[in-house]
């Protein structure tokens, strides 16, 4: 079994940071998305690895990941280039493939439990394909499945006005080589783009068994701003309080503080968890980081009072305005304009930002 780990796209819903990045590298609770993949493949004895890559970051991943032998595995990169839908991406990989089972995981998405229970299902049978499925309370915004008894699905439909279940298709799949020849025989779509959801009907078509696994954890598609913060609270509300870095006499730190053994927290601030604070992160005296915040390497914080947020990293965070729900790109500096006149909020944004004031 190989695994395929999807790392192209546009990423436009999370513009501006995917101007300048890759969306798989966003960290939630200091780690790159990318990595939560990795570990879930690895974890289901997954090793050999292929990473498809397109045109925004392609360099930056392969940066991140080497060879990865950091991470236990073998990375092979398959450029993909332009993003023509996951089901091009496949069909980039059939050379690595070569005529194996493999695991394909969407390199933006995050599962509480793993895979390895929906690897393990299909090895179990003789099937084309395996689906990662999950209940949903909006079962019209996903691709929607039905499944007979023995959990064989026997429909798939793009969402539907009338949903026939609420068991949505989310990011992780397992096929059989037989999807190559799929792949080969679909047509773009409507909105332009070879969609995995028609080639797994054209499997289901010709008679193909497809099994399904129900994930009962969570799973987060990271695909835009609001996604990475939930994604951010449901990581961190598993962290272990490290604590490694230096407190301060005077500091007040309150639940689970995940801290590099390099970050401080000085005399005067206050820091509660669920938090994580990366490497070289200072948090000077009169800051509030307050629960369900990362807080990137290298960034420093100073009389903001700041939660439920992700900042990137690289960042110089001294504005006494409260920051809160903020997804910050790397680099940021956000100071005082207290002193200045003529009052007012003074702003240098990027392409696409959003800011609420
Ligand atoms: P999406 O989030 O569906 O697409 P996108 O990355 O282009 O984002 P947006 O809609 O905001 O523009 O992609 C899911 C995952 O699959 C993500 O990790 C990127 C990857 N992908 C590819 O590798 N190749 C592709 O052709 C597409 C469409 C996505």
């Amino acid at each position: 079994m190989k695994g395929l780990i999807l790392s192209g796209g546009r990423g436009t819903r999370l513009r501006p940071i995917t101007h300048t990045g890759p969306k798989q590298l966003v960290p939630v609770a200091n780690k790159p998305v990318i990595q939560y993949a990795i570990e879930d493949l690895h974890e289901a004895g997954v090793t050999d690895i292929g990473v498809v890559l397109g045109n925004v970051g392609r360099e930056a991943i392969q940066e991140f990941l080497g060879d990865g032998s950091q991470f236990g595995v073998d990375i092979t990169y398959i450029v993909q280039g332009n993003p023509l839908g996951l089901a091009h991406a496949v069909g980039c990989a059939e050379e690595f493939v070569d005529g194996d089972d493999f695991v394909m995981y969407l390199g933006d998405n995050i599962l509480n439990d793993g895979i390895t229970e929906l690897v393990d299902s299909f090895r179990d049978g003789d099937y084309a394909a395996g689906l990662a499925l999950q209940h949903v309370d909006n079962p019209s915004q996903f691709g929607i499945a039905t499944v007979d008894d023995d959990g064989d699905i026997t429909s798939l439909v793009e969402k539907p006005d009338d949903p026939p279940s609420d068991l949505a298709i989310i990011g992780v799949y397992v096929f059989s080589p037989a999807i190559f020849d799929a792949v080969a025989a679909i047509e773009p779509s409507a909105r332009g783009e070879l969609e995995i959801t028609d080639a797994i009907h054209l499997l289901l078509e010709e008679g193909g068994a497809i099994d399904s696994h129900v994930v009962q954890g969570w799973w987060k598609d990271t695909g835009k701003p609001e996604d990475i913060l939930s994604a951010n609270r449901l990581v961190l509300d598993d962290i272990d309080a490290s604590r490694d870095g230096t407190i301060e006499d005077g500091a007040e730190v309150v639940g689970q503080v995940d801290m590099h053994e390099t970050a401080v927290i000085e005399s005067g601030a206050v820091v509660r968890g669920p938090t994580s604070l990366a490497a070289d992160v200072t948090v000077e005296s009169g800051t509030y980081v307050g629960p369900y915040t990362s807080v990137g390497e290298q960034s420093r914080l100073a009389n903001v009072q700041i939660s439920n947020s992700v900042v990137i990293g690289d960042s110089d965070i001294t504005t006494d305005e409260a920051i809160v729900d903020s997804l910050l790109g790397r680099g940021t500096t956000i100071g005082s304009s207290a002193e200045m006149l003529p009052e007012g909020r003074r702003l240098v944004v990027g392409e696409n930002s959003k800011l609420r004031l």
